[in-house]
């Protein structure tokens, strides 16, 4: 790997090289390390899966924004490396941290994995290097987590120690929105950790928008995720009474649209999937009670989105000729969203579950999901009774499905008008 990039953007900090660390490789760290790379930095990988250490450091990329060809020039001109080695942090001038901020299983916020990426890194955080948490996280978690970890185990020599809250806010698959063009939170604990923060996220971004302290920023992005949690249950729950009063919910919502202002449409589906939405607005409810008060209404609007895969289940049971026992159920799409192979925390696990516990024969067709919890995307030939597309993938052929007259639940709005079709 070569020392750094030829300088060619303002040094946040002067005396250290362009180098930047970035733990954790994946949906947030491995599009950050190529956009960083793209501006000019020399970019440290780390992850502590050294299989996708390997799979990266072999040019094949692990997430779908980024391309083997991009990933392959940044290694071959010596601009970027991954390694497990937290040792390599040493080197660089900026360390961000994107591990994932997931649940436990009391659906309360598990930051072993953050816990663990500074408790690595810490030892070798070198003197005005600055420590940026991406991760999403409660307000509070830089200060009162990350920081003392750090500061209690840096070398002695590391006298002065930079840090900041940036949260990421990429959306994967986003045509539009990346990691250049969407405007960057930046809080800080002092003033010279803003400066070189801001520095930093200007050199790889449009535009850093400065917050007065890393709590603004946390928070900040715990509001924008749990905003569209909050807005997909009230639009699920009111696709259930449409259906009830025998209303398009479709129609309805195209028609509140055309208000120009102060109406937003969100579409019902499955439930929420991923690692923000289902998981982000749980880290305010937790954070609400530690404060003594209690969220409801985003607590609501969790089991409303719950509640959303029984409901689509039976919905489509109900499109079944109720003689057939075991009814043969194809769910077409198991990732979370479009255009992503990503099915983390995906409702559809959920929906299958409930179809099987009803008596059905389910299988799956998933494009960009090859195998999915031991089982394989299967073909679009299997004969069911009724189809679900809980998410339209691209490279779905479903005007097959809809020649062969199968009966299709379409939970995306995208097939309206079509022979067979019910919209959710
Ligand atoms: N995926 C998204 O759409 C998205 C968007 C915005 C923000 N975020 C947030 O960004 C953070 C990262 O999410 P992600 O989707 O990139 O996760 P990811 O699972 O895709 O990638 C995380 C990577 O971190 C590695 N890792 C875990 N613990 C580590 C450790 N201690 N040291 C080094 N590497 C470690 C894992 O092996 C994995 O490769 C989360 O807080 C998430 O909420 C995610």
């Amino acid at each position: 790997m070569k020392a750094c990039q030829e300088v060619r953007i303002p040094p946040v900090s002067p005396q250290k090289p362009q180098i930047l660390a970035v733990i954790g490789q994946g949906y947030v760290g491995l599009p950050l390390a190529m956009a960083a790379v793209d501006a000019g930095w020399t970019v440290i990988g780390v992850d502590n899966f050294e299989a996708k250490v390997a799979q990266i450091n072999g040019g094949s990329s692990p997430v779908e924004d980024i391309l083997d060809a991009q990933l392959q020039a940044a290694i071959t001109k010596g601009f970027y490396k991954a390694t497990a080695d937290y040792s390599a942090v040493s080197q660089a001038s900026v360390i961000t941290i994107c591990v994932p901020t997931p649940l436990d299983d009391m659906r309360e916020p598990d930051l072993t994995l953050l816990r663990n990426a500074a408790t690595g890194i810490a030892p070798f955080v070198s003197n005005e290097t600055l420590v940026v948490s991406e991760s999403t996280s409660y307000p509070g978690t830089l200060r009162d987590i990350i920081i003392p970890i750090i500061n209690s185990h840096k070398p002695k020599d590391s006298l002065t120690v930079y840090f900041a809250s940036a949260p990421e806010r990429v959306n994967p698959g986003d045509p539009v929105w990346n990691q250049k063009n969407t405007p960057r939170l930046v809080g800080s604990i002092d003033k010279e950790s803003q400066q070189r923060a801001i520095a930093f996220y200007e050199s790889i971004c449009d535009a850093a928008v400065s917050v007065s302290t890393p709590e603004v920023a946390e928070a900040a992005k715990l509001l924008e995720n749990t905003f569209r949690l909050v807005n997909i249950a009230l639009i699920n729950e009111f696709t259930q009474l449409c259906y009830a009063s025998g209303l398009n919910v479709q129609e309805v919502i195209d028609a509140a649209s055309s208000k120009p202002y102060g109406f937003m449409p969100f579409r019902p589906g499955v439930g929420v999937g991923g690692h923000c939405i289902p998981v982000d607005p749980l880290y305010l409810t937790w954070w609400a009670r530690q404060k003594g008060g209690i969220a409801a209404l985003i607590e609501s609007a969790d089991s409303i989105n719950t509640a959303m895969p029984k409901y689509v289940a039976e919905r489509a049971l109900s499109m079944v000729d109720q003689n057939i026992k075991n009814p043969k159920v194809l769910i077409l799409g198991v990732a979370y969203k479009t255009g992503v192979g990503d099915v983390r925390e995906t409702p559809v696990s959920k929906l299958r579950d409930y179809l099987k516990s009803q008596g059905a024969n389910v299988a799956w067709h998933d494009p960009l999901v090859p195998l999915w919890e031991d089982s394989n995307s299967i073909d679009l030939d299997w004969h069911c009774d009724v189809a679900i597309l809980a998410t339209n993938q691209p490279g779905m052929n479903l005007e097959k499905l809809i020649t062969r007259g199968v009966k299709i639940l379409d939970c995306t709005n995208s097939l309206i008008g079509k022979a067979g079709v019910s919209s959710l």
